[in-house]
């Protein structure tokens, strides 16, 4: 037995513990990607089943209370549990999704967690972002401009300039889009991605930024943004609603305009 006392309803099998399911009128199995860098061996789903009545609407719900109540070595990232900060994106019943603005009423049947495609896996749910990130600082995302500030005020935009950024600001660099690109998938090394490649665009569309010629420039690459081959999962996946598919066709058509 476990030095504490068990939750209401498990019970320990192969010295795991589990909670069971014999009491409780509405449950849910969860099947969790399981892999532990310091035990070595090959990946597994664990198999938990949730008393859907003792807890939260979310599938990021169901993730801390299996780390509260079953199994506290279960890892996974999560911060502001609003679909703000972008940790928790997983995938989901099939699709990358956040965790936490994810209801599991929505899933039919059985709830399976992976971490997102493609990325090489940490521990259990949690990837590597550093390549991502090192990607992301590629395309400077920052406003460049030599003209000063003016020294009373801020840069300003007109209604309609400012409105251009509508649609790219709002992205929280989960990456859901980018572990759903298949063109990402076979040459994240060279092509940036879906998330970068908004992100790339949200600057570009800036009128208070000043070096667009050199951000074109440098996204102009056979690798970095052509391998996009519009097939728009990114555009399907995005928990924010976001079109990263139309960012990089925007890239495209603004090189097309300035070169042509
Ligand atoms: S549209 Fe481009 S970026 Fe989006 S999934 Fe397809 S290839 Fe990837
Ligand atoms: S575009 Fe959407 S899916 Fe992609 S990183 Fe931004 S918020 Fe996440
Ligand atoms: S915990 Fe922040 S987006 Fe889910």
């Amino acid at each position: 037995m476990p030095p504490f006392a068990l939750p209401r309803n498990s019970r320990v099998v192969d010295g795991k513990i589990w909670e069971g399911s014999n009491q409780a009128e509405r449950t849910k199995r969860f099947k969790i990607y399981r892999w532990n860098p310091d035990r070595g061996g090959n990946p597994q789903l664990d198999t938990f089943t949730i008393d859907l009545d003792a807890c939260g609407p979310m599938v990021l719900d169901a993730l801390i209370k299996i780390k509260n109540e079953i199994d506290t070595t279960l890892t996974f990232r999560r911060s502001c549990r609003e679909g703000i900060c972008g940790s928790c994106a997983m995938n989901i019943d099939g699709a990358n999704h956040l965790a936490c603005i994810w209801p599991i009423a929505d899933i039919r049947g059985d709830v399976i967690i992976y971490p997102l495609n493609h990325m090489r896996v940490i521990k259990d749910l949690v990837v590597d972002l550093e390549p991502l990130y090192a990607q992301y600082c590629l395309i400077k995302p920052w406003l460049r401009a030599e003209t000063p500030s003016p020294p009373d005020r801020e840069r300003r935009q007109s209604i309609e300039e400012r409105a251009k950024i509508d649609g790219y600001w709002e992205c929280i660099l989960c990456f859901c889009c980018t572990g759903a690109c298949p063109s990402w998938w076979w040459t994240g090394e060279r092509y940036l991605g879906p998330a970068v490649l908004l992100q790339a665009y949200r600057w570009i569309a800036d009128s208070r930024d000043e070096a667009t010629e050199e951000r074109l420039d440098d996204l102009h690459d056979p690798f970095r943004l052509y391998r996009c081959h519009t097939i728009m999962n990114c555009t399907r996946t995005c928990p924010k609603g976001l079109n990263p598919g139309k960012a990089i066709a925007l890239i495209k058509k603004t090189i097309l305009e300035r070169r042509t």
